[in-house]
């Protein structure tokens, strides 16, 4: 498997961190880091030593989302793509999950969240989902996750019209459980990690279980929009936004 080095991988006691460190390009995720933070996740959920999985990221960014390159790039790789593979692991990890939001979070930075169990927020902190802006459509199971979290109305602004979630609102909408100073997210996460780790794995895992109890549901609807994202990657308004993307500079 290539190794990025944008993903850092440490066990904190019975807390497994996964880091997304590659502040350069704003965290966004190449197909060799959705690899590894897959891989982490899953050694996560056979691992007994580990009771909970907190994800953070680097600078004042938690995720530029999806690496536009990557997009550009991409052929058909279909539902075996590496990014499929983290989404499913995050929505079927058997093990609690905490986010560290330290700033922007875009496209599968904000929608991973739906997958999270607590998430703490910078209040600087920005989420978004610009996908439909670049001719694509939400992923992640996040068009039946979301409606259900926070509402049709808020969901769709979100999710369609890609209107920028401050953090204070996503924590109104319920994705967010705390909101605090940037330079306070990752020890207030991890404490919040800590503290789900102490408490009795089987009784955590029973609860938790059956508050997720849309698992099937969750993994056909990654599936669906998968398909349909994977079209739309192709399509020449996509490819045309990615291109602006990148030409915005000159
Ligand atoms: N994919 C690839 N490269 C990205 C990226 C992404 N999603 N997001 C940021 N980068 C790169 C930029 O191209 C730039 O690289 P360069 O220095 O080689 O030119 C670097 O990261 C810094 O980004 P920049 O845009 O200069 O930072 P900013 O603070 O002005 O803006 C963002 C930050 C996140 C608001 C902006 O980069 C952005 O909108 N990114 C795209 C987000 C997106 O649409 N993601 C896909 C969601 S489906």
């Amino acid at each position: 498997m290539p190794v990025s080095g944008a993903i850092a991988v440490t066990d904190d006691g019975a807390v497994r961190i996964i880091r997304i460190n590659r502040p350069e390009k704003k965290n966004a995720l190449t197909v060799a880091m959705y690899a590894e933070m897959a891989c982490a996740l899953r050694e996560a959920g056979q691992n007994e030593a580990i009771r909970c999985v907190m994800f953070a990221g680097a600078a004042g960014v938690f995720s530029a989302g999806n690496d536009i390159a990557d997009f550009l790039n991409s052929s058909d790789a279909g539902l075996n793509a590496p990014v499929l593979e983290f989404l499913r692991a995050l929505a079927q990890s058997p093990k609690p999950i905490v986010a560290a939001v330290g700033g922007i979070a875009v496209g599968v930075g904000t929608t991973m969240l739906f997958h999270c169990d607590h998430v703490v927020a910078a209040s600087d902190a920005v989420l978004s989902t610009p996908f439909l802006k670049l001719g694509l459509i939400p992923e992640a199971a996040s068009t039946l996750v979301a409606p259900m979290r926070m509402g049709h109305a808020r969901a769709f602004s979100l999710l369609v019209m890609g209107r920028p979630l401050p953090a204070a609102d996503a924590k109104e909408a319920g994705l967010v459980n705390t909101v605090v100073e940037a330079a306070e997210v990752d020890a207030v996460a991890l404490r919040a990690a800590r503290e789900i780790a102490a408490l009795p794995p089987k009784a955590v895992a029973v609860a938790r279980s059956l508050m997720r109890n849309r698992l099937g549901e969750v993994a056909e609807r990654i599936d669906a929009e998968a398909k349909h994202f994977a079209e739309l990657l192709q399509s020449d308004e996509a490819r045309a936004a990615f291109q602006a993307f990148f030409a915005r500079k000159k």
